[in-house]
């Protein structure tokens, strides 16, 4: 089997200043775990790199350059699964780990468990040796000025959807996908998104393929968006009408837009997205190719 790689770098309405470091950011990833999959590395080897590096690269909402909460700091949720086993690790609520995913995959092959929150994930963190960071070092000038304009004009913004997300496939066949966010500009403290919830902001079953989400959280919930697409390639025939059909059903039923990447068992990719535009890019052949995905519509 050819390995493969989709990566998406949000949906939303990509204001210009930021399509160049977003193309560039979704570029570089999708190229790093391409590189992991020619070696050899697994999907998750390669979900897990190329998502680590987008929460490095302050453009996006994960990791360093998240949007800010309420209060002015940043709160990280993060989900890896494994199609071999649909086993998956996440974590939520989490302010103090500069890479939630690494933590998420540590969380599925190292406890028991599927999910931690808050201080029991950064207690986790200092445990497996990923150490912690300052929380202010998580936050960047833009982000500032976002929140301030946000709390200045009294509005909790539920349209900007810059979460970032891969799935991949590697040469056994394997599927894995990752997804890591800082939810929300200006979110109530303690808001959790669809992003660390299984079949929400990620899914990936072998038998049938993968998803990654990114969207209105709350409406990507109702829907169970990532298992829904997934769940979808059957009846539709092709993982990109898949996307179509489940963001549709979404719209239709909770109102809420957003975007998804597939992969399916036999290394189809599809991506699909309600919002304006959309930051992916995939691998063909060696070659990476990356775009920003553009529809005519407002948000
Ligand atoms: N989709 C990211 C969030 O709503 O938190």
């Amino acid at each position: 089997m050819k390995p493969r790689i989709i990566v998406h770098g949000g949906a939303w309405s990509i204001s210009d200043d930021l399509m160049k470091p977003h193309l560039n950011g979704v570029r570089k990833a999708a190229g790093l775990g391409l590189n992991i999959l020619n070696s050899g590395g697994s999907a998750l080897d390669a979900v897990e790199q190329a998502v680590s590096y987008m929460e490095d690269n302050p453009a996006f909402d994960a990791g360093v350059g998240s949007f800010l909460n309420e209060k002015g700091f940043v709160e990280l949720d993060a989900m890896i699964v494994d199609g071999r086993t649909l086993k998956f690790g996440s974590v939520a609520s989490v302010r103090r780990v500069r890479n939630p995913i690494r933590l998420a995959r540590l969380v599925m092959e190292r406890t028991e468990f599927h999910m931690f929150v808050s201080e029991g994930a950064e207690r986790l963190a200092e445990r497996f040796g990923l150490g912690l960071v300052d929380p202010s070092e998580l936050i960047v000038e833009r982000e500032v000025e976002r929140w301030k304009n946000l709390r200045r004009e009294g509005k909790r913004s539920s349209y900007i959807f810059s979460t970032v997300g891969a799935v991949a496939m590697d040469s056994n066949g394997d599927l894995a996908a990752a997804t890591s966010t800082g939810g929300l500009p200006n979110k109530m403290v303690g808001r959790v998104g669809d992003s660390p919830l299984i079949g929400c902001g990620a899914y990936a079953d072998n038998l049938v393929g993968a998803a990654s989400a990114t969207g209105h959280g709350e409406s990507t919930m109702r829907v169970l968006l990532s298992k829904l697409a997934v769940d979808l390639i059957h009846s539709t025939g092709h993982p990109k009408s898949a996307a179509e059909v489940a963001l549709k059903i979404m719209k239709e039923r909770t109102g809420g837009l957003g975007g998804l990447i597939l992969i399916d068992s036999a290394g189809r990719f599809g991506y699909a997205h309600t919002t304006r535009r959309m930051a992916l890019a995939y691998s063909k052949g060696e070659k990476i190719v990356a775009f920003i995905s553009e529809e005519d519509r407002q948000t």
